[in-house]
């Protein structure tokens, strides 16, 4: 792995890597030594009036770099002697007051604020913010501000900004990029993978985790239980790249099996690995460390030319290995429904569903986790087919959860599906190899996916693009309306 670098040979490099200039501020590479966030802010849940933003109070101003590292071989349980704030990356809270200030003004003139509020370890020390009646399509600059207990003393601000997005009845060029499986051990720079950079420089309006945001059961070290959990998310937000990305790009964050419990686990399942973690505190956990609003299932219309759909496939699914047929689902009849029903009724000249996992695949055959397994072909048909009847173009899905990044067509009903890969290159394999049937794209490397919604001459465009983890491109599709 490289060696973290000097700011300066930092800022080089990043661009260097990226091959575009991006506005410096997004590579700081050191946090201010007066602040306490060393976990970041992190805003979510963007609409065209509101928005969630997430902020946590710590002891240092960032990670313990100089933790206690452990091989990036089989993980193992954390010993009893090593405590966790003696881990590398750990960023261990503190008890304070927390609050928002944020303007369309880039000096924050005319700042509104929130009130301050006390953050303790009930939290973890985080708090999330929803800010309302924002404008549609406009910049909002931010401070997230914090001190001591009862006010004393003031620590240095972070610094942020974000887009609200267009209001439904406007058309509005919108590009944003899709992430999935982001392992520690497989991490690509000591300041944070290569793809944040790299994404950075589009000016993506908005980003995507599918999940697999971390790795509870098959990390360095086991989440095994609820501080390991947090430790985990810790560890991961606090890398410098990670912290200057979340700064300046707003996220929806969907969870997958990994950042929730274990390998492909369901509700009822066995938790044989990162005991005595359970699959209810997974869940609340993730909703702790990540803003995100009342449902883990949720639509967001970008403008008039664009409708994205953030599906949940862990909270609602029935035993993997229970016999398939018209019972077994991924998605609950709700979700279903709520899916069915919103689709029908969306005015936006294209629709994209973002799901944590994939319906077209192929996967490999021994798997029985998703919609393009055999283990779930029921309702992998019934969505297919619905798709195909209801939405027959200028809809497409995207997924993550795949180690390798792919465009497949489903043969019989014509569905496309973009897999966004892992994010390193490291972490890159599984697939079951090229089907000529199926794949036009096919690729057993780390990167990310683009989107862009283009409106020219009354029409509008969806570009989709695979990208390297340094952000060069390797596959693109148009959709034309
Ligand atoms: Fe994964």
């Amino acid at each position: 792995m490289a060696k973290p670098l000097s700011r300066r040979k930092f800022l080089a490099g990043s661009l260097a890597a990226t091959g575009a200039l991006a506005a410096p501020h997004l590579f700081a590479a050191q946090p201010d030594p007066a602040s306490r966030q060393a976990t970041g802010v992190k805003v979510g849940e963007v609409t065209d009036t509101s928005a969630i933003v997430w902020m946590r109070l710590t002891a240092s101003a960032g990670p313990n770099v100089k933790g206690k590292d452990f091989p990036r071989g089989k993980p193992i349980v954390r010993p009893k002697d090593v405590r966790i704030e003696d881990l590398r990356g750990a960023c261990p809270g503190a008890a304070g007051r927390v609050r928002v200030r944020f303007s369309t003004n880039a000096d924050l003139k005319g700042a509104k604020m929130t009130d301050w509020v006390d953050v303790t370890a009930r939290t973890d020390f985080s708090h999330q913010f929803r800010l309302t009646e924002l404008q549609a399509n406009t910049t909002y600059h931010y401070a997230a501000e914090t001190t001591g207990p009862n006010g004393k003393p003031a620590h240095a601000a972070l610094r942020g900004s974000f887009q609200t997005a267009p209001a439904p009845d406007r058309y509005e060029d919108v590009t944003f990029t899709v992430i999935s499986c982001s392992a520690f051990r497989s991490l690509d720079h000591d300041d944070g993978f290569h793809i944040y950079p790299a994404m950075a420089a589009l000016r993506p309006r908005f980003f995507v985790h599918t999940g697999d945001n971390v790795y509870y059961d098959s990390d360095i070290l086991y989440a095994t239980g609820v501080e390991m959990a947090r430790y985990h998310w810790h560890r991961m937000h606090s890398l410098p790249r990670h912290v200057a990305f979340h700064l300046q790009v707003p996220g929806y964050f969907e969870k997958d099996d990994h950042d929730c419990l274990q390998d492909d686990c369901w509700p009822t399942g066995k938790n044989d690995r990162v005991d005595p973690l359970t699959f209810a505190q997974g869940l609340s956990i993730f909703r702790e460390q990540i803003p995100m609003g009342e449902r883990t299932y949720r639509t967001q219309r970008w403008g008039r030319g664009l409708q994205v759909w953030f599906l949940e496939t862990r909270d609602f699914r029935s035993p993997n290995n229970m016999k398939d047929g018209p019972n077994k689902t991924i998605l609950g009849k709700d979700q279903k429904q709520w899916l069915f029903d919103t689709l029908r009724a969306s005015q936006a000249e294209f629709k994209i569903v973002i799901c944590p996992n994939p319906i077209v695949g192929p996967d490999r055959v021994n798997k029985a986790d998703n919609h393009s397994n055999a283990a779930f072909r029921t309702e992998g048909n019934e969505l297919r087919r619905w798709f195909q009847k209801n939405v027959p173009d200028r809809f497409f899905w995207i997924n993550g959860d795949r180690h390798w990044q792919y465009h497949s067509v489903h043969p019989d009903t014509g569905l496309h599906e973009f897999c966004t890969g892992c994010a390193s290159d490291r972490h890159a394999g599984g697939t079951p190899g090229e089907n000529k049937k199926i794949h036009r794209f096919h690729r057993v490397r780390g990167g990310f996916l683009s989107v862009a919604y283009r409106r020219a001459d009354k029409r509008g465009a969806v570009t989709v693009q695979h990208h390297d983890v340094m952000g060069k491109v390797v596959n693109e599709h148009v959709f034309r309306a």
